[in-house]
């Protein structure tokens, strides 16, 4: 019945505490803010625009979508492969509710999506679902590796865009792919992977207070 359909939500995940968001925010767009400043970046401007000489103001480019969160498991009121599952698991029901500290280790940004890389705790990984990873179509990378928190989209683009964007960054770095270095920056090192795929690993990780939960919209 309906109700039974309620019993699932869209999805489970960490969610930052409301004061950490806005650091978050922040944090972001003073990032975006600078990389729209490099040569180095206007030199691949046309990744995003499509044309070279055209500007872009990054901080317009990307919307933001509603609270900042690290999805675990995304449900979809159940109607995803293995939510029911999920829901059911024992660490899953046990851990729900209680908070973590979650460290965000590096900002990514491409022509689709801007978010920042989770690095989850052992304990964290309990709650990750084993085919994460795969489910995108990565095999060979650990799992977690898809852990993020979407910070924006470009138009048109969905937020599920923002892991597959991750996972594709790793990928390249598991290849052998060391992309090019860029330069240090006061938040840490950032890195071009070409196609507009940049990565700010950051020096000091940003720790966050979470609540894991779940949303129903
Ligand atoms: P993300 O976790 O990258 O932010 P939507 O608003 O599109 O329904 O998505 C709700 C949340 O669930 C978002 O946080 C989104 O992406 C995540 N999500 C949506 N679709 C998927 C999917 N197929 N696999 C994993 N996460 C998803």
């Amino acid at each position: 019945g309906p109700l039974e359909e309620m019993s699932l939500p869209l999805f489970f995940g960490w969610f930052l505490l409301s004061s950490v968001q806005d650091k978050v925010r922040c944090t972001s767009m003073d990032f975006l803010k600078t990389l729209d400043t490099l040569e180095a970046f206007k030199k691949h401007l046309s990744d995003f625009t499509g044309k070279a000489e055209k500007e872009v103001d990054l901080e317009q480019y990307f919307q933001a979508k509603g609270t900042l969160h690290c999805t675990t498991k995304f449900c979809d009121y159940g109607k995803a492969p293995g939510a029911k599952e999920y829901a059911q698991n024992t660490t899953v029901k046990e851990l729900y509710g209680s908070a973590f500290e979650l460290s965000l280790s590096a900002l990514f940004v491409t022509p689709r999506t801007v978010g920042a890389r989770v690095s989850l705790t052992e304990e964290q990984l309990l709650l990750w679902p084993a085919d994460a990873e795969e489910e995108a179509g990565s095999t060979s990378l650990p799992r977690g590796s898809r852990a993020h928190i979407t910070l924006g989209c470009a138009e048109h683009v969905e937020p599920v865009q923002t892991g597959l964007d991750l996972l594709e960054i790793l990928t390249l770095q598991q290849e052998g792919q060391q992309g090019e270095p860029i330069e240090e920056m006061e938040l840490g090192s950032l890195t071009y992977y070409g196609e507009g795929r940049w990565l700010l690993t950051l020096r000091e990780p940003i720790c966050t207070p979470a609540c894991f939960s779940s949303f129903y919209g």
